[in-house]
């Protein structure tokens, strides 16, 4: 894939000059936002996919690593779970009672997923994490939950527009040293302790995550987990499974159903039986479509080994980027594991790193790729992506080394 100075991009910035009127941000999703720095260079809407490749408005075509930001794990428009959606929008999508498709899609779950004893549905991954604090609050009927990582929106404590009140009953704490999370349990009454995996730094879970149950094992406060990434991507069974954790309760969202709306919590049967009580109920919690593409997910994950070839092909970009870096002297890699690795600039300097991924993005784009500080593999990616992928990376660096931007 060679670079084409020429890719239109009007089609894509008039409708973000619109959007902005209209539209905060000109987005739902402030990680999707276009970026002012890029007008011109990246395309601000995508209208189609298929596998692993998008288009955006103005017909251009892109290998895509951000894939919805996760959800599209086995590439876009699957044809197993687009038939299967299909077949579900001729029968209906929600009804007045619940639909079989929630007892298909609780049972596959409760056979892969380790702390799964029972299972509820929502649309969104935050949502649910929401859910899971209710119910340890009200399960332990204490107040305090130790957060660790970015689990949605609702449950953003450091952003204005939380009441101290909230705040105070949320302490979040970072990601890898345990000794913090002692002192709290120690001297405080935790209800939980809820943590998102740390990308980067993801290896340092074997010792931090068991050290964790123990530790709130000790306290009586639950162990949560976020796997809203690491489902049905780190391994089938998400960190718990990677890890060998089990926690009490979990979050799946993202891969779950191929970027159909869907979310589950899940854990312990005692604890989620607490939902009557606390109240967690929703409308759109038993639609049809996200279960039905659940199912169809779910079904091939049992019988095709998916998560092996998201690790072989992130395993091939890790090792041909670094070997990339290597020949030119870039100070640049994938850190964590192949299946969500983070890619970025490792010069001392943070701001520079940041404009140098800014210009790598831009440089990317031109030549039809699209990263994100997440590059998400898809089950779909195939190895000569992965080689185009490759190409356009090593142009994109010399261009820059040649402008002496890595002196
Ligand atoms: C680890 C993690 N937790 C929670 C969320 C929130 O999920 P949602 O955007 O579906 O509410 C995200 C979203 O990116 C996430 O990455």
């Amino acid at each position: 894939m060679s670079e084409s100075e020429s890719r239109p991009l009007t089609a894509s910035w008039a409708l973000y000059d619109r959007a902005r009127e209209l539209i905060p941000m000109a987005t739902q999703t402030h990680s999707k936002a276009p970026r002012e720095a890029l007008r011109g260079v990246e395309p601000c809407y995508l209208v189609r996919g298929s596998g692993s490749h998008v288009w955006d408005v103005d017909g251009n075509e892109y290998i895509d690593y951000r894939n919805g930001l996760g959800p599209v794990v086995l590439g876009y428009c699957y044809p197993a779970v687009d038939q299967a959606v299909r077949a579900q929008l001729e029968q209906g999508i929600v009804f007045s009672y619940p639909h079989p498709l929630e007892v298909e899609v609780a049972e596959r779950l409760v056979s892969v997923i380790p702390c799964a004893e029972s299972v509820r549905y929502l649309k969104t991954g935050g949502e649910a994490m929401a859910a899971t604090h209710r119910l340890a609050r009200g399960y332990t009927g204490r107040d305090l939950i130790v957060s660790c990582g970015y689990h949605g929106w609702l449950n953003t404590m450091s952003k204005p527009g939380q009441p101290e009140a909230v705040r105070s009953v949320y302490r979040d704490l970072p990601w890898g040293d345990v000794t913090p999370y002692e002192t709290v349990l120690r001297e405080e009454s935790v209800a939980a302790v809820s943590v998102a995996c740390a990308y980067a730094d993801i290896e340092a879970g074997h010792q931090f995550l068991p050290r964790l149950r123990q530790l709130t094992q000790e306290h009586g406060a639950l162990l949560i987990f976020d796997e809203i990434v690491t489902g049905f991507r780190l391994h089938r069974a998400g960190a718990q499974g990677y890890f060998g954790v089990t926690p009490d309760l979990a979050v799946f969202a993202k891969a779950l159903s191929n970027g159909v709306p869907l979310s589950c919590f899940c854990g312990r049967r005692d604890v989620m039986a607490a939902v009557q009580e606390v109240v967690v109920s929703s409308t759109f919690g038993g639609d049809t479509l996200g279960l039905a593409a659940a199912r169809a997910v779910l079904d091939l994950y049992a019988v095709e080994d998916v998560v092996g070839q998201l690790w072989a092909r992130g395993r091939q970009l890790h090792a041909g980027f670094e070997r990339l870096c290597e020949t030119l002297s870039v100070d640049a890699g994938f850190r964590g594991v192949p299946p969500l690795g983070q890619l970025g600039f490792h010069y001392p300097d943070a701001q520079r790193n940041g404009e140098l991924f800014l210009r790598f993005n831009a440089e990317l784009l031109r030549r039809g790729v699209i990263i994100y500080t997440v590059c998400y593999p898809n089950y779909s990616h195939t190895p000569r992506d992965i080689d185009d992928t490759l190409t356009a990376m090593d142009e994109s660096l010399r261009t820059m080394q040649a402008e002496g931007l890595f002196d």
